[in-house]
């Protein structure tokens, strides 16, 4: 079953029965009891965090934050070129194995202000366990390059990986000098992110009112954002998910899964409101920059043909226009259309869809239970009957 067909379900929600799992109470509900022959049940699930992880949040809580937590290196460090555009940023890159997700801090070299985008928290689905060693690598890399985190931002709601957002804003806030009153720092996404809460907030039977305020600044096509003093526009880019956008600073695009690297071609379409045809002009409007321009990409997978000698992150536009598996020039709009939507149909769901959604959604803070633990709703395919 594609994601479309399971994220396009009817709910009726009926609640069956309570039942013991992973040592706790939780409440088994019935999502789209339909007289098919498969049908949907959706159950909650507690989602742990790790004890040493309890224990090092309570730390960084309490004093200045993981200062016990090892600097990775970065992947990869891209610094303007000495002819660059102004507002071009220094890029740390940090790679998520577990994920092959992209993570960069994008800097300005003159303040050492930053944002962090896409950023990370760990999840191990077989234990239900959330953990942070990759979101405090990121927090120490950045204090010990003196790098002050100024703006977190999304270029999507994620449905592949835990977004570390709101962890990020609540340690740096933790962090704050104590008796400073440590400004918040704001996490940021696409306005049309709404949309994309209020979806699924039908499906996983999310109260509104909860999601309101998740992000903390929604952006619109055009809308201007500052990292100290570099300038950069936010890029409406629909296709892979309505709300997909790309950060534009000088010489750098961070593109999300708008554009993939060329040996990998493009992302999904498949989530409610994507669309292969908007993919496409999103990505024609990426490829239109300059040659020169570089775009950092969302995801990179290791299966994939070694065009990029199997590690890099980002690719330019002439590379991209040049080698694009999908969108190289000669491609037209109808035969990637025709070629996205074969493809789809034949993806498995990814592996952390459901946990990813529900917790993005939020901007990466943990559903919480009326017992105060943090419960996930997982919809389950099922014969009739049952
Ligand atoms: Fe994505």
């Amino acid at each position: 079953m594609s994601v479309r067909a399971v994220t396009n379900l009817a709910r009726s929600s009926i609640t069956l029965a309570s039942t013991r799992r992973l040592g706790v109470t939780s409440t088994l509900s019935l999502c789209n009891f339909t007289r098919t022959t498969t049908n949907t049940l959706q159950s909650l699930v507690a989602v742990h965090k790790k004890p040493q992880h309890s224990q090092q949040r309570r730390t960084m809580a309490t004093t200045t934050s993981a200062t016990t937590t090892t600097a990775p290196v970065p992947f990869r460090t891209h610094s303007p070129q000495p002819d660059a555009a102004p507002s071009t940023p220094l890029t740390h890159v940090f790679f998520h194995v577990p994920t092959s997700t992209w993570t960069y801090l994008v800097v300005d070299p003159s303040t050492r202000k930053a944002a962090a985008v896409d950023s990370v928290l760990d999840f191990d689905p077989q234990s239900n366990s959330v953990s942070t060693e990759t979101a405090d690598g990121l927090l120490a890399f950045a204090r010990q390059q003196r790098i002050e985190i100024v703006k977190i931002l999304e270029t999507h709601a994620h449905a592949d990986h835990l977004t570390g957002a709101a962890y990020l804003q609540h340690q740096l806030a933790a962090a704050a000098a104590p008796g400073t009153t440590g400004a918040v720092v704001p996490i940021g996404a696409y306005s049309s992110i709404r949309e994309t809460q209020a979806h699924f907030a039908k499906l996983y039977d999310v109260p509104m009112t909860e999601l309101e305020g998740a992000f903390d600044e929604l952006y619109d096509e055009g809308s201007e954002i500052e990292i100290g003093d570099l300038k950069g526009q936010v890029w409406h880019l629909p296709g892979h998910t309505e709300c997909s956008a790309g950060y534009v600073f000088g010489d750098a695009v961070y593109t999300g899964d708008s554009v993939l690297l060329p040996s990998i071609g493009s992302a999904r379409v498949d989530f409610p409101a994507g669309s292969a045809s908007r993919l496409f002009a999103s990505s024609q409007r990426l490829l239109s920059l300059p040659p020169h321009v570089r775009l950092f990409s969302g995801h990179h997978y290791a299966a994939s043909p070694t065009f990029e000698g199997g590690n890099r992150c980002s690719a330019t536009v002439g590379e991209q226009r040049e080698l694009n598996k999908h969108f190289k020039e000669g491609v037209a709009s109808q035969e990637f259309v025709r070629m996205r939507e074969e493809r789809d149909r034949e993806l498995n769901e990814p592996r952390l869809l459901h946990q990813s959604l529900q917790v993005n959604i939020r901007a990466g803070r943990l559903p919480k239970g009326q017992d105060g633990r943090s419960y996930l709703r997982l919809p389950i395919k099922a014969p009739a009957g049952i």
